[in-house]
């Protein structure tokens, strides 16, 4: 069976599309193959794999159609095979969203650490409950930073993070790190561990590190929440 996880948030640039591509490359160097499917009318990882440089063990679909039935097929077709499916959604709150969570092994809430952010990342972990309920299955739901920067923490950073905290929700650590690599591998079209050498090899190494720390942190949640929801 297919392991699907939605990277989901109504906040616009909050890192949904960044992160999906920083898991993709993080399940092919670990020997997996990974179906990254688009519902973002914009399109930006069938942009993406448009370059041609993306290797054979990940495949991009398009299922924008507003319908559903595209993802709906997609997910059906994929259902018995042993990929990991990454669903990359809109940042708005629509139809296809709310198919993926429901279909959704995990839901990966990326969040900038403001004020704006964590609402729509409450919000997002609000519905991914009431659709746990509805399927009588628990849907971990993974809240993640973005964009942090490693050595400057905002006063007004520590304050959202305590609001946060304040709420009972927890987020997991360490957080997807602002870097350049992150931005090269949409301009050059590759996974991470394909960028071109010529990148700072340090900045490179620094990226892999981080991205190999946050979704082993990703699946650790995941874990640990649905362990909670059988014990709890
Ligand atoms: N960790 C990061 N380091 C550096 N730049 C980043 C990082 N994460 C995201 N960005 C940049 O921030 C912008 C928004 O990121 P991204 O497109 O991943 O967000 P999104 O949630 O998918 O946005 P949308 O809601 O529009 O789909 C992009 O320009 C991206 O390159
Ligand atoms: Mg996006």
């Amino acid at each position: 069976m297919a392991t699907v996880w939605t990277l989901a948030s109504t906040k616009g640039g909050c890192g949904k599309t960044t992160l999906t591509a920083i898991i993709a490359g993080e399940i092919v160097r670990n020997g997996g193959t990974v179906v990254l499917i688009d519902t973002d009318k914009n399109t930006p990882l069938m942009r993406w794999a448009a370059k041609n440089r993306l290797p054979d063990a990940v495949t991009v679909l398009d299922a924008t159609d507003k319908s559903g039935r595209e993802l709906t097929d997609a997910l059906q077709r994929l259902k018995d095979s042993r990929s990991f499916v990454l669903i990359d959604t809109e940042g708005t709150r629509n139809m296809l969203t709310g198919l993926a969570v429901q279909q959704s092994s995990v839901v990966v809430i990326p969040m900038k650490w403001s004020e704006l952010d964590v609402a729509e990342a409450l919000k997002i972990q609000d519905f991914v409950a009431v659709a746990s309920q509805a399927r009588g299955r628990p849907i971990p739901s993974v809240i993640v930073p973005s964009q942090v920067d490693a050595v400057i923490e905002s006063k007004a950073q520590r304050a959202v993070k305590k609001a946060l905290a304040d709420t009972g929700a927890t987020w997991i650590d360490p957080p997807v790190l602002t870097k350049s690599p992150y931005v090269a591998m949409f301009t050059e079209g590759r996974l991470l561990h394909d960028l071109d050498t010529t990148t700072n090899s340090q900045v490179l190494q620094n990226a892999k590190d981080n991205a190999h720390a946050v979704v082993k942190a990703i699946g650790k949640a995941a874990v640990e929440f649905a362990h909670a929801s059988a014990t709890g």
